[in-house]
């Protein structure tokens, strides 16, 4: 339901459309903002600047998450290789910049396809055309979709071959468990028995450290969470003030999630595509989660949506987890 505080005068707010036929970001941006908890869908984030500034998180100290999978990859794709074959056609949820999926199709025997799925357009299509260049001889297919919605797979991947879906980089955590659940049962509808499933999954763990890995000290992850405002003045015709918010990120225990918000620090009115928000000092838009799981809890989501859960791998120091899981 889309409640709204209250609406202005300004003529560029006068849509011609009815107000369902509105934008999604738009749409879901005015719904969100007139919660009383006022939240913003993560999904946002991506423009192109965002996407550079994830690519820059990646690379930050505190962020343990990329180089931990990187070397988990590094240990078991040749494992993953063998138990796939020749010829296997890969699907990549949230593909980003690429940096795994190269050292997946690497790995693999004459790989046929490549599907990457990602919502921002332009790290979308650079990666691809970068990897082309990688691996001429792979049939790529981008797909520029939200994956939260239903998803069209290109014709031409049908064929001989194991599919192998990989969903990299915690971006699972980002769903609720229920809908992580939903999630993978999505996903093994289009998969036949024995196709895989290869994800990664952030481990819960002390949450000192957790708040180190979204709170960096050079300010990337905050710059991150802002430039969510920076984007809806841009494409939304909003007025928020980028100085008086500040970004907030703090482990929930009773969730086991990371929330992220954005701190209003004054009472405040902001427009967006000519409605306006009252925000008070201290009030919050919670921009994401990112759940924590358990490798009990990511071998029970897998069994209840249709999969065999083969293997997971696990580094040193328990912080994430990757996860085979096949189609039965
Ligand atoms: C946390 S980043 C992970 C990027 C990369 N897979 C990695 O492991 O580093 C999430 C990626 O998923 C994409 N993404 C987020 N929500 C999405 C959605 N609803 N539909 C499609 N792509 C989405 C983002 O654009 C981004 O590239």
């Amino acid at each position: 339901m889309i409640v709204i505080n209250s609406k202005t005068q300004n003529p560029k707010a006068q849509h011609s459309l009815p107000f369902e036929q509105y934008p999604a970001f738009l749409m879901d941006v005015l719904d969100g903002l007139g919660k009383s908890q006022k939240e913003i869908p993560c999904k946002y984030f991506y423009d192109e600047r965002g996407s550079t500034l994830f690519t820059a998180i990646c690379q930050t100290t505190e962020y343990y998450i990329t180089r931990t999978e990187l070397q988990l990859l590094n240990k078991l794709l040749p494992d993953i290789s063998s138990r796939l074959g020749a010829q296997a056609t890969v699907i990549e949820y949230g593909s980003g910049e690429g940096r795994k999926i190269r050292e997946l199709l690497t790995a693999l025997q004459s790989p046929r396809a490549y599907v990457p799925i990602d919502i921002s357009a332009e790290i979308l299509f650079d990666a691809s055309r970068r990897l082309k260049k990688e691996f001429p001889n792979l049939s790529i297919y981008p797909l520029m979709a939200d994956y939260t919605a239903q998803i069209t797979l290109p014709e031409e991947i049908s064929g001989s071959g194991r599919r192998l879906v990989f969903f990299p980089g915690s971006t699972i955590s980002n769903f609720t468990p229920a809908e992580a659940g939903q999630f993978l049962r999505n996903i093994r509808q289009f998969l036949d028995p024995g196709d895989g499933f290869l994800i990664g999954v952030d481990l819960l763990k002390s949450p000192n450290r957790l708040h180190q890995a979204y709170n960096d000290y050079d300010g990337v992850t905050a710059e991150f969470n802002l430039n969510l405002l920076r984007r809806i003045n841009r494409e939304l015709d909003g007025n928020f003030k980028l100085h008086q918010f500040e970004h907030y990120a703090f482990f929930n225990p009773r969730y086991s999630r990371i929330e992220m918000h954005l701190v209003s620090l004054i009472d405040q009115v902001v427009k967006v595509g000519g409605y306006q928000f009252s925000f008070r000092t201290g009030e919050t838009i919670h921009t994401e989660n990112s759940y924590k799981y358990s490798v009990d809890r990511v071998i029970h989501i897998g069994r209840d949506s249709g999969f065999r859960h083969e293997q997971v791998w696990i580094d040193e120091e328990k912080l994430f987890s990757v996860h085979f899981l096949t189609a039965v």
